[in-house]
């Protein structure tokens, strides 16, 4: 083979290297290797492409992000309209429908399937001999628009079926959501930026698929689950738990939950498990959708104007609780602004006690005519936040009163602003103590510089004594001064002087991360140290570098450009710098003792969990798996291990327990050590 047809196997077999991982990651929820190994396998492959760009391919996972803002969404006819479906909230009825089919195809001997009803925006996807080729909405059920750009981020949609010989024509129909704790941090940044909340997943969602620049949509924690076909050319059929499962083995996210059943009554029983799971999906579930599953009986029962009448939806009461808002405090968060908060008589909502639920801003609290005093109705939006639905006007007494948002900084009596275009207020002064706490939560907190001992209510003592200003100021806290403050004894001081001093050590994405520069999460905080190795190089790149790189969006660009431009962060930085913080990223921050040795976890252990034993293997450079196979090395059995165990005895696999596990990783301080001596320092 000639050097160029050997790159071109290559980049062939990178491909499809990357594909599979991908699969096993969100298909299979089992991956085989670290995200750090997964970036350095697409990160070869995009080197390759670049320097070959003869050799480029738009279905490249390489190729998510592609291309240019758009100006407009183009109009497509769906080839086969989607049609939505008959929906019902009693059980009375769902009996009716089984009667009325039964009565259309009395001879028949069928089951129904029972799936859950996905809250999201319904999209149509079309892959022509396995490569992606348009993805649009819904629309009007006859055409909708090409968002195909911006589904083409989802990372959990193959931009390719995993299928050798796969068919002419797929069109698969499915629900593109957000999950609800993406949703709950998207909406958490936008507070945080000033900028409009969303006010549930589904709008979030929905949103997202309308932004016009791709970069964007890539930074939305978007997810899609199939549960149709729309044209097929090449494949056919039986039942609809086969398509289910074809389409899973293509690679596409299909329910993680789904009942068959020959009679009706057993699937009421059914819709109240379904029910009962409600909060365990990452999505939001309106309802169960129950379908003929045999799919020669479709063309047979037939479709009215708008829905088949194999399929129906029932829908789930909305969870909702009635009680008073007794106050409405303020909150100040890490970049100043100011949130309402509803601070309501404590009632019970979707298994939890609620007694606080937020308030977005001023304008949504005129939006919905709130007034202290008033009767609400609340919900939780995306199944974690409690919202104020509406009042109860009815129920007023006269007594109720008006609420304005304060002219000054409750924390600080600082003036107050809007910025242009922005709809929240925020306090102007940096150093606000309720922004600084915040910071410094952050800045302590386990993803950043992990700051063993200093928890929220020591960084409330050490602001409200004047002690610490800023993150930098926390390392030259001296011992005398933190034994100064409330309850503190010699201990304490001792391990807080202890942690900030360990913390010197941390990698630097994770001060990066810490620093809590707008618009940089943890993901990008790592992504951008690795890239730039150290502050200085980072400090010095300006917005046409920083835009090149993968994964940093043109907005996160401009942020990290304009914070290390202020003046404040340079000062604070030098001061961190002179304290003798590592602010470089090391080459290869794991060890690689455990090399070539898959693991798997079961059961519950006493002394980690098993996220952080996992964790400590990768570090350590073995993989973890989520399923025994002959290919795994340990079992690592915790407490009420179940079937895994019985199948690595019966494969004849190690099985460690706790302790066996703890003792085969040694201590952290001696990776820390071992790690300290690659890179030259303590010795
Ligand atoms: S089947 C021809 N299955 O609900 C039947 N739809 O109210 C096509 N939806 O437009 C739909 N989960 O957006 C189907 N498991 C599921 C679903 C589901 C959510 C949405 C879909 C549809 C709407 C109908």
């Amino acid at each position: 083979m000639t050097d160029k047809a050997q790159t071109k196997q290559r980049i062939k077999e990178l491909r499809a290297e990357i594909e599979r991982h991908n699969q096993l990651y969100y298909i299979n929820a089992a991956p085989e290797i670290t995200d750090r190994e997964y970036d350095q396998l697409l990160q070869t492959l995009d080197e390759l492409e670049k320097r070959f760009p003869e050799f480029g391919s738009a279905t490249s996972p390489t190729q998510r992000v592609g291309g240019a803002p758009l100006d407009r969404f183009d109009s497509v006819a769906h080839a086969v309209p989607m049609m939505s479906l008959s929906n019902t909230y009693s059980k009375e009825e769902l009996v009716e429908f089984d009667r009325r089919i039964r009565k259309l195809v009395p001879e028949e001997v069928f089951n129904y399937i029972l799936e859950p009803k996905i809250d999201g925006v319904a999209i149509s996807l079309r892959y022509e001999n396995g490569e992606l080729v348009r993805a649009v909405t819904r629309g009007d059920g006859t055409t909708g628009d090409d968002v195909t750009s911006n589904v083409r981020t989802i990372q959990s949609i193959p931009l390719r079926l995993a299928d050798m010989m796969p068919p002419a024509v797929l069109e698969v129909r499915g629900e593109i959501y957000m999950n609800t704790t993406g949703f709950a941090k998207l909406n958490e940044r936008r507070q945080e930026t000033g900028k409009e909340p969303f006010a549930n997943p589904r709008n979030a969602c929905a949103g997202s698929l309308k932004l016009l620049d791709p970069s964007e949509v890539a930074q939305r924690p978007l997810d899609a689950i199939f549960y149709a076909t729309g044209q097929l050319d090449g494949i056919s059929f039986e039942t609809h738990e086969q398509m289910l499962q074809t389409l899973k083995s293509y690679g596409l996210r299909i329910t993680p939950n789904y009942w068959l059943n020959q009679k009706i009554e057993e699937l009421l029983d059914q819709l109240d498990t379904l029910e009962s799971m409600r909060h365990e999906f990452p999505f939001e579930m309106d309802g169960g959708v129950i379908k003929v599953n045999e799919r020669r009986l479709y063309e047979e029962l037939g479709y009215t104007a708008k829905s088949p009448r194999w399929a129906v939806a029932y829908k789930y009461e909305p969870e909702q609780a009635e009680t008073t808002l007794h106050a409405i405090s303020i909150q100040v968060g890490r970049t100043g602004v100011l949130t309402p908060v509803a601070e309501l008589e404590p009632v019970q909502l979707a298994g939890s006690t609620v007694k606080r639920a937020t308030l977005h801003n001023e304008d949504e609290i005129r939006r919905k005519d709130i007034r202290i005093g008033d009767k609400v109705i609340i919900e939780k939006a995306g199944e974690i936040i409690p919202a104020i639905v509406k009042v109860i006007t009815e129920k007023r007494t006269g007594a109720e009163i008006d609420f304005s948002m304060p002219t000054a900084c409750p924390v600080c009596g600082s003036e107050v602003e809007k910025r242009e275009g922005e709809v929240a207020l925020r306090c102007i002064n940096m150093q606000c103590p309720a922004q600084v706490k915040s910071w410094l939560t952050h800045f302590a907190s386990r993803g950043a510089m992990d700051i063993n001992g200093l928890g929220e209510s020591l960084v409330e003592q050490l602001v409200d004594s004047g002690l610490v200003k800023n993150p930098a100021e926390l390392y030259s806290l001296k011992k005398v001064e933190v034994l100064g403050l409330e309850r503190m004894g010699e201990k304490s001081a001792d391990n807080l002087i202890k942690g900030i001093e360990e913390s010197k050590h941390r990698p630097f994405d994770k001060i990066l991360f810490g620093l809590g520069i707008r618009h940089v999460g943890k993901g990008a905080a790592s992504t951008l140290a690795n890239e730039f190795k150290n502050m200085d190089a980072l400090m010095a790149a300006d917005l046409q570098k920083l835009e090149t790189i993968r994964d940093i969006g043109p907005i996160a660009g401009k942020s990290v450009v304009e914070y290390f431009q202020a003046v404040e962060t340079r000062t604070v930085i030098n001061q961190i710098r002179a304290a003798g913080v590592n602010l470089e990223q090391p080459d290869n921050g794991e060890t690689d003792e455990l090399d070539g040795l898959t693991f798997v976890l079961t059961g519950s252990m006493e002394t980690m969990t098993r996220d952080e034993a996992g964790d400590k293997i990768k570090a350590r450079g073995g993989k973890v798996s989520g399923s025994v196979s002959k290919k795994t090395s340990y079992l690592v059995a915790g407490e009420s291990a179940g079937s895994k165990l019985t199948k690595a005895e019966n494969l004849g696999v190690t099985i460690l327990n706790e302790e066996q596990l703890v003792a085969l990783l040694g201590s952290d301080e001696e990776l820390e050590d071992q790690k300290a001596g690659q890179l030259g320092f303590g010795f």
